[in-house]
């Protein structure tokens, strides 16, 4: 089998993954392996900004927006993580700049910032222009100026290598077992240090904002690895996802005026969210749209989904600020957003869980935050945690920023101070994939992958969604158990070696069912709802029991193991806003 050396390999070409090879190159050999082209990674569908109290359009606090992503989060966030990252802002967002992301601007030449749900000024006063943005393409515009910057600082790309394993030796993260998907052959990446940025997992939900890419991957591989996932069941649903399509139409139609109506016309979030109405966070709006629909007050024939309203809009204000979703509506749903309301509904969206990590970073093996040498994550793949039960719109890029960074730059320590030479390539887990590849091949019979899937993404939709409950929660367990089992029966007909997408799905499949089980089942065990894990049976929020972090191990067996783990209070010591308290808007 070929073996690759780099120093460190960086695994997703997102913007966590891109950030952190910005930092290592040139002081280190680096290395990004994608399963896409870098330019088709997922970060490049963020649409409506990143945040960042610049205070361009109006004055503004590090401090204000700590304050507001933790009551966001529902008081899960990691208080000194949240600090971190906000105080960070200002600088991320300059050095973007420099970097080369075209920004949109005020009149005055300064970076442009709109209003975004959940941020406000004066600790939850009102709304506040806290989010810089590049029309609504600011995913795209930050994800094409990092590779320019990556490729000018001589990265090393391996663009559609799928990676299937991690190499560990002396309980050290140590190289990833990839395989080419051009040719087919497996291949050993040997480095002295390995960062997961493989993005989120929305794919295993019906409706979805996520690209097809999006199965959670790196989650998958880090379970099956014995490294835990932490808060699992907090899975934020998007509002306004393109009715029937689920596509991103971003919160930014709301930023800038647009207002969400029932079918009866009626501007129903003034009853959910009095003060700050629209612009609430996702999790209400997403429950207040799903609530509009239950009493019967939806649109449309079936009256299932909400209309988003932006016809009073100044005469061009959409073409020029949101041009995608304006082309979004006419080309899917043949309406002009000038002339008719966006027919939407709640989409599968974004992950607050992950791969727990320390402010660096590192991976944390336990409760205790023990680490594992060699491996660090970032992005959404990692959990912080900054986002705690649910995050705020337009902090996962800033999140992908602060701590891609971060990371890089722990890397380079790690690898200038305690890991001068690479420890010995243990070969053992390539091995295994190759058995199990020729295991899919090799069978005779057996379901296609789509079905299993298919089946996979109801049982998400209907029982791990907004709204949950114990009895569809248990269902989900146990279903999600038989699915496993089908999906290690699935039949890969497809032979090839060259680009065989069929067994690429396979392989994804097993990443999708292992999350998910684990997504289901710290969702059953936290018998309590806050921020978008909402309980039908329980639904108060119980800080007595369960102001704590999920942590979940695959066991042997393929049981989830599932245990608390402290919540970092750190601020609230010092400041009466950060102490927990009722989330009102
Ligand atoms: O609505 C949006 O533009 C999405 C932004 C985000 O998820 O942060």
């Amino acid at each position: 089998m070929q073996v690759v050396y780099h120093d460190v390999i960086v695994v997703g070409a997102g913007l966590a993954g891109l950030r952190a090879a910005v930092e290592i190159a040139g002081k280190h050999d680096v290395a990004v392996l994608s399963k896409l082209h870098p330019l088709r990674s997922h970060s490049g569908a963020a649409q409506g900004g990143i945040s960042a109290a610049l205070g361009n359009a109006e004055k503004d606090s590090p401090e204000w927006h700590a304050y507001d992503t933790i009551k966001g989060s529902d008081y899960l966030a990691d208080q000194y993580a949240v600090q971190v990252m906000c105080n960070d802002a200002p600088r991320a967002i300059i050095e973007l700049e420099h970097l080369g992301v075209p920004f949109s601007r005020f009149d005055d030449g300064r970076i442009a910032q709109r209003l975004f749900g959940g941020h406000t000024k004066n600790f939850g006063e009102a709304p506040i222009r806290r989010t810089c943005y590049a029309a609504d393409r600011t995913g795209h515009v930050c994800l094409n100026t990092l590779y320019e910057q990556s490729l000018k600082r001589r990265v090393s790309f391996y663009a559609e290598y799928q990676v299937l394993d991690l190499c560990m030796a002396e309980g050290a993260v140590n190289g990833v077992v990839a395989l080419e998907l051009k040719t087919g052959q497996l291949m050993l990446f040997h480095a002295r240090a390995v960062i997961f940025a493989t993005g989120g997992y929305g794919k295993a939900w019906k409706t979805t904002s996520n690209a097809f890419a999006n199965t959670g991957d790196g989650l998958g591989i880090a379970l099956n690895n014995g490294i835990p996932l932490q808060d699992m069941e907090f899975v934020q649903f998007h509002p306004t996802g393109l009715y029937q399509l689920g596509i991103l139409i971003t919160e930014a139609a709301r930023g800038e005026g647009g207002v969400l109506r029932n079918g009866q016309g009626e501007r129903f979030m003034e009853r959910y969210a009095p003060s700050i109405k629209d612009l609430a966070p996702r999790d209400i709006v997403s429950r207040s749209i799903y609530e509009e629909i239950s009493q019967g007050r939806g649109a449309g024939p079936m009256k299932d989904h909400v209309l988003l309203d932006l016809t009073g809009l100044s005469k061009g204000k959409t073409t020029e600020k949101l041009p995608e979703i304006e082309s979004f509506a006419k080309i899917y749903l043949g309406v002009d957003p000038a002339e008719a309301p966006i027919p939407v509904q709640p989409t599968c969206h974004y992950a607050m869980g992950g791969i727990p990590t320390d402010v660096n970073g590192r991976v944390s093996a336990d409760v205790n935050g023990r680490e594992i040498p060699g491996f660090w994550a970032a992005g959404e793949v990692a959990c912080v945690s900054v986002h705690g039960a649910n995050r705020l719109g337009s902090n996962s890029l800033l999140d992908l920023i602060v701590f891609g960074r971060r990371a890089g730059k722990d890397i380079n320590r790690f690898l200038d101070r305690v890991c001068l030479t690479p420890l010995p390539l243990d070969t053992a887990s390539a091995n295994r994939i190759r058995e199990r590849i020729e295991e899919f091949k090799g069978k005779k019979s057996g379901e296609t992958v789509s079905v299993v899937r298919t089946d996979l993404q109801k049982v998400m939709m209907d029982r791990v969604s907004v709204f949950r409950s114990e009895q569809g929660l248990s269902d989900a367990v146990e279903e999600i158990a038989a699915l496993q089992k089908r999906a290690e029966a699935v039949r890969v007909a497809d032979q090839s070696r060259n680009f065989n997408t069929e067994l690429l799905e396979a392989i994804e499949l097993q990443h999708m069912v292992n999350y998910s089980k684990a997504v289901a089942v710290s969702a059953l065990k936290r018998r309590e709802a806050r921020g978008a894990h909402s309980r039908d049976d329980y639904p108060l929020r119980d800080d007595a029991n369960w102001l704590k972090h999920s942590l979940c191990f695959l066991e042997e067996d393929g049981a989830i193991n599932h245990t608390k783990k402290a919540v970092d209070l750190s601020l609230a010591s010092s400041r009466a806003e950060f102490v927990p308290k009722e989330r009102k808007y």
